[in-house]
């Protein structure tokens, strides 16, 4: 999240003195740039004679057919007002202003750009795309054959998907289910490249160091086979894996990674291979059915909770400053009480970076009802294009450790109600159904993806190889 990103870099730059100069090159090229673009805007706009606060905002490219044409814009530009909803398009407010809402609307208070009360980035966009994107969204599957030795890395599990990384498989078995699928790859939005990290890593034909040249071979195959590769050289194609391992898989697939949408668990800035923007967090949801039975009774009487290996140095720190606190309470290793009880117990949910970005303890404190405090520097929250996180989680610097207890309980009971309220709101975005269910993990990663999904088509009789020109 860029909050979390921006306070990291100060930190950082605190930190190491000696990769300082690391720093400088690109912040005073990133200086220059950004000052380029201000001067090239107030040359050429009146945004900044302009009193009112400023929102810019990217219009997904197919907006809702019920509009006028004028209205079909890729760019929308709304100024607004302190008597405007935060974020509120000018097409809504227009549809309020025929249904006359506006009225309403008008006489509510507001803060800033984001109310953070509210869970949602802007829950009206988003109900209303989300209900464009289930009745149209197309998703095409490449197929193999029946004889396909590599079938068992293709095909979604039989099984129901269990364990760490079982957000791989839920989406994939779920989505071959849903009604996004389609045969005809004319009407496909999206190209779903089917093999899963997960399975080729232990596949001994394969094995771990042998899954770059897998993939490489496989995209190799498919680009030779089907036309929908070379079209857009992988734009619209993408593929979803929740081990860390996936990070190297695309080695020997540059246009995997530059091009495709990766969707994956390990979705940190760190991570080379991982394109912010482009591709999109998927989160690590251990699988649970239905509610922990006493999630609205539980007391919470203690302040904080962590419990994992120590597998990091940012571990380490959150171990050596608070391994005797008595409110907030790390361990390392095994727990002697249950790990359930401990998360309906504690007010606040820790979830430290470990030697991978692993966010199962992010769905595990939602689930439990308790609220995340997230210290992982540089890392993409799933849903952040929908969530607005700061309504139910609190994001500590990797610095800040120290201030940890400070910072938590500097937040008023007034706030905390607000923020656990918020997190039980969230919680059904952070589960895995068999079969899906609106709103759940599945449908939001949709939604992720819809979001990116190209504005070019190419028919395929326009289609001219770039080597035969
Ligand atoms: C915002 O717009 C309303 C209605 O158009 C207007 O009455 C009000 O003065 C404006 N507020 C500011 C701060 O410009
Ligand atoms: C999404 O589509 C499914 C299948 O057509 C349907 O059952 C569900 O009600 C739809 N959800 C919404 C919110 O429109
Ligand atoms: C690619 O195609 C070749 C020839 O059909 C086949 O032997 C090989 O297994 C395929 N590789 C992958 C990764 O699909
Ligand atoms: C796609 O491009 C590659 C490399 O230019 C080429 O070898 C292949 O034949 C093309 N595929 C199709 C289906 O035309
Ligand atoms: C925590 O307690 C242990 C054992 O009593 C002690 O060695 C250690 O210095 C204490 N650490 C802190 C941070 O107070």
């Amino acid at each position: 999240m860029a909050h979390s990103s921006l306070l990291l870099y100060y930190s950082n730059r605190r930190l190491s003195g000696s990769f300082r100069s690391f720093f400088f090159i690109p912040t005073a090229l990133a200086l220059i740039t950004s000052i380029s673009i201000l001067f090239y805007i107030s040359t050429t706009s009146n945004l900044f004679t302009h009193p009112h606060q400023i929102t810019v905002r990217l219009k997904p490219p197919h907006v809702s057919s019920t509009l006028s044409p004028p209205a079909r814009q890729t760019i929308s530009i709304s100024f607004q007002n302190a008597s405007q909803r935060p974020f509120e398009s000018p097409k809504i407010a227009h549809l309020k202003e025929r249904s006359g809402e506006a009225g309403i609307e008008s006489q509510r208070p507001l803060g800033n750009y984001v109310n953070n009360n509210e869970v949602y980035l802007d829950r009206d966009i988003f109900l209303e795309d989300y209900k464009q994107m289930n009745g149209s969204f197309k998703i095409y599957v490449y197929p193999h054959r029946r004889d396909d030795p590599f079938a068992n890395v293709l095909l979604p599990v039989d099984s129901e998907p269990g364990g760490n990384y079982a957000s791989e498989s839920y989406f994939k078995k779920v989505l071959m289910k849903s009604h996004f699928i389609t045969k005809d790859s004319t009407k496909a939005d999206l190209f779903f490249l089917p093999f899963s990290i997960a399975r080729l890593r232990h596949d001994p034909r394969v094995g771990v160091g042998g899954i770059p040249d897998f993939i490489r071979d496989y995209i190799f195959n498919i680009s030779q086979k089907y036309p929908y590769w070379n079209w857009t050289g992988g734009a619209d194609h993408f593929y979803v894996a929740c081990h860390s391992i996936g990070r190297s898989a695309m080695d020997k697939a540059n246009q995997v990674k530059f091009n495709a949408i990766q969707v994956v668990c390990s979705s940190t800035y760190f991570q080379y291979g991982y394109i912010a923007h482009k591709d999109a967090c998927l989160p690590q949801i251990w699988p649970r059915q239905g509610d922990p039975p006493d999630l609205a009774s539980s007391k919470r009487k203690k302040l904080a909770f962590f419990a994992g290996q120590m597998n990091s140095p940012v571990r380490q720190k959150l171990l050596q400053v608070w391994r005797n606190d008595t409110e907030i309470f790390a361990h390392h290793g095994r727990l002697t009480t249950p790990y359930a009880d401990e998360l309906l117990g504690s007010k606040f949910c820790l979830h430290v970076k470990g030697f991978e970005v692993n966010t199962a303890r992010i769905a595990d404190s939602l689930y439990y009802g308790c609220v995340p405090v997230i210290i992982a520097n540089y890392y993409d929250l799933p849903f952040a294009d929908i969530l607005n996180w700061k309504s139910f989680s609190i994001i500590v610097a990797t610095l800040d450790i120290p201030l940890l207890k400070k910072i938590l309980k500097g937040i008023s009971p007034e706030e905390y109600l607000m923020l656990q309220s918020n997190v039980l709101k969230v919680r059904k975005h952070f589960q895995w159904h068999l079969p899906s269910i609106d709103y759940d993990a599945f449908y939001m990663v949709m939604y992720e993806l819809w979001l990116r999904r190209s504005s070019m088509r190419f028919p395929s009789s326009a289609f001219v190889d770039p080597s035969h020109r």
